[in-house]
């Protein structure tokens, strides 16, 4: 009975020496029969690493990312996606108006950019003249599509026509989901071009070039 224990004292004694022991913190995992995934390989913020080439664990959003609060640059303008801007709505701030002008600057490359989106996204139907007679109308997809040289919307706000490409209008579909902001400028652009190449008059042309073609 004795031995007993004695043997059974120092089992306990033993074994709340090498169990109990928490004397300190451990950052190692226990034991997990199921992990269940609780724990996975990743990056903690701020910390050195050499996955990423930059060797930081924060990196920028991928691009096309829709920031929910932060700007983005729109031709190095700082835009607020959802912020009530003419880049991005075509209108007048706090008004149903649409901006008379193009907001973004217009350069020889954002025509140049207009011009390769216009050939992709709208030359299909309204030809790449603009006056309507793209393939759809040939092969009879679309009976009617609008000549863009018309009188009614040569005279329309570029703000206008922004919100047709976003929204689209009648039987024409929306190119908002399809079309970056800064792309959709740039083919308004373009269609003022288009348009231009039908109205100019010998009178717009410098006088060295108009003796020229007399
Ligand atoms: C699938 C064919 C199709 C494509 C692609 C298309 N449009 Fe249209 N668009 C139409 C049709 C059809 C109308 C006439 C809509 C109506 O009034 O019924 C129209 C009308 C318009 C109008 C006149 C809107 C108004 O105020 O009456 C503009 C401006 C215009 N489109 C610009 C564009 C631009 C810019 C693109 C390229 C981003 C484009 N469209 C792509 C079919 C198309």
């Amino acid at each position: 009975m004795r031995v007993f224990l004695l043997v059974f004292g120092v089992g306990v004694v033993l074994v709340m020496l090498i169990a109990g022991k928490r004397g300190d913190l451990s950052r190692r995992s226990p034991i997990e029969i199921f992990p269940d995934m609780d724990r996975q390989l990743k990056l903690r913020p701020q910390t050195p690493n050499s996955f990423f080439p930059n060797g930081l664990s924060s990196q920028l959003p991928p691009p096309g990312t829709v920031a929910q609060t932060g700007p983005m640059r729109v031709a190095g303008r700082e835009v607020y996606p959802h912020q009530d801007d003419p880049v991005n709505t075509g209108r007048l701030p706090g008004t149903t108006n649409f901006v008379e002008l193009n907001p973004l600057p217009v350069t020889a490359q954002l025509l140049a950019r207009g011009r390769e989106r216009y050939t992709i996204y709208c030359a299909p139907c309204h030809g790449a003249t603009g006056d309507g007679n793209g393939i759809t109308k040939k092969i009879g997809a679309m009976a009617v599509v609008a000549s863009l040289h018309d009188k009614r919307i040569v005279e329309l706000p570029d703000g206008d026509i922004f919100n047709t490409i976003t929204h689209g209008k009648n039987l024409m579909g929306a190119y908002g989901p399809q079309i970056p902001i800064e792309d959709r400028w740039a083919i308004v652009a373009y269609v003022r071009a288009l348009q231009l190449s039908r109205l100019g008059s010998v009178e717009d042309l410098p006088a060295d070039l108009r003796a020229k073609l007399k």
